[in-house]
Order: structure tokens, then sequence, then C-alpha cells
């Protein structure tokens, strides 16, 4: 199985640090913040990955990761020209996927305790569809919140006033090559992006769209108080 990073975007919640570089660049413990999610790829048996990047620090990302060979990996990348939301940086992807694979994709502003091991392992034994992580939150409205029924979420609202529940889709998600041609289907939403939640709420509206729950902590890193939970969780880890 193959694994998908993105870590374009603006990461402009963190500005000025993001003025200078990439998000996925800045600390988180001691390594970048990237390479968590690589190395959760490896520990996972994915070693062939695909990280999408903006133009800006491109050429610190090949600097630090090169081939993917000191981490175990093998690393291929992508530039997504402009920040056009989560699932237009996925379809970057399609390239690379062979008709029916199933793959895993990290928002690699995610950072999380638990192994993919298990996850990943549900999902081969899924039938159709896709699949996705969620986590019980005490601020649901800065996520894709997921309504439940049973063991598929019915749909997801994407950062609502009034969640309508305690959860939140994480950025762990795995699809098979059908997903890109749901991407092509959607439209942009009305701030301009392609949103990954409009891609899940395809599966879930046909019934396709399973979850687990992670058990181990999980944050995002995406604002300077995440970021700094997400460093001292780290730290405390090893
Ligand atoms: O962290 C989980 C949340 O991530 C989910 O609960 C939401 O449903 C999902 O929409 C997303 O929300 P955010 O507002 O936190 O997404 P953000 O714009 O911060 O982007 C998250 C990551 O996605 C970022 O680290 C890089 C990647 N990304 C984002 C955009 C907009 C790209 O690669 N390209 C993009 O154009």
């Amino acid at each position: 199985m193959k694994g998908v990073i993105l870590a374009g975007g603006t990461g402009s919640r963190l500005y000025p640090l993001t003025k200078i570089i990439n998000k996925h660049l800045l600390p988180v413990g001691n390594v970048p913040m990237i390479c968590h999610g690589i190395e959760k790829f490896r520990d996972a048996g994915i070693e062939e990955i695909l990280i999408v990047i903006g133009k800006h620090s491109a050429g610190l990302f090949t600097e630090l990761l090169g081939s993917g060979k000191e981490w175990g990996v093998r690393i291929t990348y992508k530039i997504q020209e402009e920040a056009g939301g989560i699932a237009q940086a996925l379809s970057l992807a399609e390239p690379i996927m062979k008709t029916g694979e199933r793959f895993v994709v990290l928002l690699g502003d995610n950072l999380f305790e638990d192994s993919l091991t298990p996850y990943v392992q549900a999902f081969h034994r899924q039938t159709e569809g896709a699949r996705v992580l969620l986590k019980k939150v005490h601020d649901p409205t800065r996520y894709g919140v997921p309504i439940l029924k049973d063991d598929r979420i019915e749909s997801i609202e994407e950062k609502p006033a009034q969640p309508k529940s305690d959860y939140c889709v994480t950025g762990i998600y795995m699809y098979d090559s059908g997903v890109f041609d749901v991407i092509r289907a959607i439209k942009p939403s009305t701030r301009g992006e392609l949103e990954i939640t409009d891609v899940n709420n395809v599966y879930s509206a046909k019934g396709q769209l399973a979850y687990d729950i992670l058990d181990g902590w999980w944050t995002d890193a995406g604002t300077f108080h995440s970021l700094y939970q997400a460093c001292g969780r780290v730290l405390n880890e090893e």
C-alpha cells in the first residue's frame, strides 16, 4: 500500500513563522513536523510515499528528506501550484495509483500517538468505500464533525457552529482509486477550495464511509496553541 502526505497549503494561521518556512518544516519535538508522518507510514510498513508540497520551501523538503533513503522509505514529490484545497492536493496523487489501488492519506500537520497498523488492516478487510479515523475533541467547531450511525458515518459537517457530535474527523483517510472520480465531480466551496469533507460525504451518502476511533492522543498543529501542544505531546512520548 502507498501513502500520501499532503503538505501544501499556506499555513496562514501560523503567520509570520510560515512567511519564511513551510508549516510542515517547523519543529515538532526533535524533528520537522513532516517527519512524524513519514515515521508513522514506515512503522506501518508503508514505504512508498508521495508528498504533495507547495512551491514555498520546496527545495528544503528535498534537502531534508531526499529520496527517503535515510528514513527507510521511497519518497516522490508533487508540487501543488496553489492552495486549492485538500481534495485538490490529493488529486495530484492520481498518476501514481493503479486502478483499484488502495492507499492511505495523512494531512501533514496531523500528529498522533497510535500506530496506523490496525487501522490499515481494518481497511484491508473492508470490502468497499473509504475509511476515516475520528477522535473525541473538546472544540469540534474547528474540524470536520461526523454524524455517526452504527459502524458508518451518516454525514460530515465542516466546521459547524453547532456540532452534532463531540468527534472530529482527523486528517487520516483511506481511499481506493475511485476517489479521483469523486474529486473530479465536486465543486469548490464558498472559500474557493475543493474540500475533503465534500469528498467524504459522497462516500457517506452511499453508506460507504467506515470509521475507527483513535485510542491515543491526536492533535493537528495548524495554530500556535496546537503546535505548542503537539511539541509537548511528542516530547513526553519519547
Ligand atoms: O486536521 C483535521 C481537519 O483538517 C479536518 O477535521 C477537516 O475536516 C479538514 O478540512 C482539515 O481542516 P483544516 O482547516 O485544519 O485544514 P487546513 O487548511 O489547515 O489544511 C490541513 C493540511 O492539508 C495542511 O497541513 C496541508 C494540507 N493542504 C491544505 C490545503 C488547503 C494541502 O496540502 N493543500 C491545500 O490546498
